[in-house]
């Protein structure tokens, strides 16, 4: 029999290509607060708010899962600074009491932002120094999973991207609008990571289901550069005007939350360990594209 699967935060970004990854597949249950604004899978889907404890009892004990995908989280980590009780409720609590009322395997989605960003790429062994409180946020829950009796896996990575017409907020779709619409955008050159396609991680996702995987493993794209190295690849693939970027610095936008500038995460544990690798960012997006063609 296939295993069941619970997907928090299933309408996000990330959920979008793992319901797309598992779909068939699986007994899976979508859920998030909004309804799935795709829609286009004929999934079950339940509104789950995961700080609603109640709720989550109920649906643990109606459904029975045997894995949990978590991808629901406060991502927004400007608005995490200015309301930090929302962002430990929902990026650190809730994962206690997700993990508290489940014995099946819990997969966590976490992030680079536990690092300080001062000499990235990191690899699963380095040492954290989160900066804000997105990532300590993030950190703890860690810890929470790491201390618990659980079939656990973490899988920390970094600036998630995919880019479908319906999607609200996506570094491609703004980088690309814009350019088409011959707007001047700047994009910082100071913020370094290795940007990953959510449905290569969505796949590493059903990789750990299916080899039953626990432990931290790091998963990023091949490619380390900066965002605005990231913003003119973007140009080229999509044949638009790249001198329509500029490079800015990240401590011109005064955002509220600190951001690790040299961030980003090494691969090579799970590249070894999975027998996997890593994808480079020209072949994504040109994936990317053609899938907006066809
Ligand atoms: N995006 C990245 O670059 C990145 C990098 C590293 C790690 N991650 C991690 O990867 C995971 C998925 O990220 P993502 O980019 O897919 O994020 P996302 O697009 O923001 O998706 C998260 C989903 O969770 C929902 N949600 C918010 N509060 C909730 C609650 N109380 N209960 C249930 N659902 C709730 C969100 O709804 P609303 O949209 O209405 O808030 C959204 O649909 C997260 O754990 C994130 O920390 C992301």
């Amino acid at each position: 029999m296939s295993k069941s699967i619970l997907v928090t935060g299933a309408s996000g970004q990330l959920g979008n290509s793992v319901l797309n990854q598992l779909y068939g597949k699986y007994e899976l249950l979508a859920t998030d607060i909004n309804k799935n604004k795709s829609d286009i899978l004929n999934i079950p889907f339940s509104i789950l708010d995961i700080t609603n404890f109640k709720k989550i009892k109920s649906i643990l004990t109606d459904f029975n899962p045997d894995v949990i995908i978590n991808l629901a989280a406060f991502t927004d980590v400007d608005a995490c600074e200015l309301n930090p009780d929302k962002a430990y409720l929902l990026n650190t609590k809730s994962v206690e009491m997700l993990s508290n009322n489940f014995d099946g395997q819990f997969i966590q989605i976490s992030t680079d932002y536990v690092f300080d960003g001062n000499n990235g790429p990191y690899s699963e062994d380095d040492n954290t120094n989160p900066l804000s409180i997105y990532g300590k946020t993030k950190l703890e829950a860690e810890n929470i999973l790491q201390e618990s009796r659980i079939n656990w896996c973490i899988l920390r990575t970094n600036v998630l991207f995919d880019y479908y017409i319906s999607t609200e907020a996506s570094f491609i779709k703004w980088v690309v609008d814009s350019l088409k619409s011959n707007k001047l955008i700047n994009v910082v050159d100071d913020q370094w990571n290795n940007p990953t396609w959510t449905q290569n991680l969505a796949e590493i996702i059903e990789l750990v289901i299916n080899k039953n995987v626990d432990g931290l493993y790091n998963y990023g794209g091949e490619d380390y550069l900066n965002r605005f190295e990231f913003a003119q690849i973007i140009a080229d693939i999509f044949n638009l005007d790249k001198t329509l970027i500029s490079p800015i610095s990240t401590k011109s936008l005064n955002q509220a939350a600190p951001r690790p500038l040299k961030g980003g995460l090494k691969t090579e544990k799970i590249e070894q360990e999975f027998d996997i690798q890593c994808i480079d960012l020209k072949t994504s997006l040109g994936m990317i594209k053609s899938r907006l063609i066809e």
